[in-house]
């Protein structure tokens, strides 16, 4: 049952079709690096078309006109360590002056609670539109304890971006976080009893890296 989750599915038939290459098995790292750079350069895409624009008064060669230009909305964009950094360089690519931030979390194996280990942002975090991007939600409680964080350090405004979903994870943030709203290309079907999303992909910090 999925009818009750809050999510928008990026269907767009390019990132499905590379979202098929990334999730099959024979697909090795430099091909699973690049068409994670290009999806996620298709999703900053879709994610950002409501961006205000303000009219300016131009010349072009031919006439004076009057054109839109992005209003200048402050931006950030936050990976979670370490899978997230491969989804940095296709969105600062339509993005080029937005500024970066990095958040490290781990999950305890005693407690299995999400610890912080990195956090690095933009000073004016406050004043920014976040997009805080990690391929994988899976259980969502890193994903979770990564937003209350970037909340106590005085985020406003956040949007999650990743490319698989799991149900669990989704309703995690649904619950904790109802207020960001969540951008995915696929909502797959459970969890297994290892974490692991399924079908998913595998691990993708490690198909990413080659640390297979
Ligand atoms: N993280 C991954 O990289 N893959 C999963 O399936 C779940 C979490």
């Amino acid at each position: 049952m999925t009818d009750d989750l809050k999510i928008s599915v990026i269907d767009h038939p390019l990132v499905q079709h590379k979202l098929t290459l990334m999730r099959m098995e024979e697909t090795g790292t430099k091909d699973f690096r690049e068409l994670l750079e290009e999806i996620s350069m298709l999703m900053a895409y879709e994610i950002t078309r409501d961006l205000p624009l303000v009219d300016v008064s131009i010349n072009t060669p031919v006439a004076k006109c009057s054109s839109k230009t992005l209003n200048g909305k402050k931006m950030g964009l936050i990976p979670i360590l370490r899978a997230g950094l491969g989804m940095v360089d296709g969105i600062v690519k339509l993005i080029p002056t937005i500024k970066i931030g990095h958040v490290g979390m781990y999950r305890d194996p005693k407690t299995l609670k999400p610890v912080e280990y990195y956090c690095k942002l933009p000073t004016d975090v406050a004043e920014r539109t976040l997009i805080v991007i990690d391929p994988m939600l899976a259980t969502g409680g890193s994903a979770a304890a990564a937003l209350s964080l970037l909340k106590e350090k005085g985020a406003k405004h956040i949007i999650y971006l990743c490319l698989v979903s799991a149900p669990e994870g989704i309703r995690a943030i649904n619950e904790m976080h109802p207020d960001i709203k969540i951008y995915t290309a696929s909502i797959d079907e459970k969890l297994n009893e290892n974490g692991y999303i399924v079908p998913g992909l595998g691990d993708a910090g490690d198909r990413l890296f080659g640390t297979l």
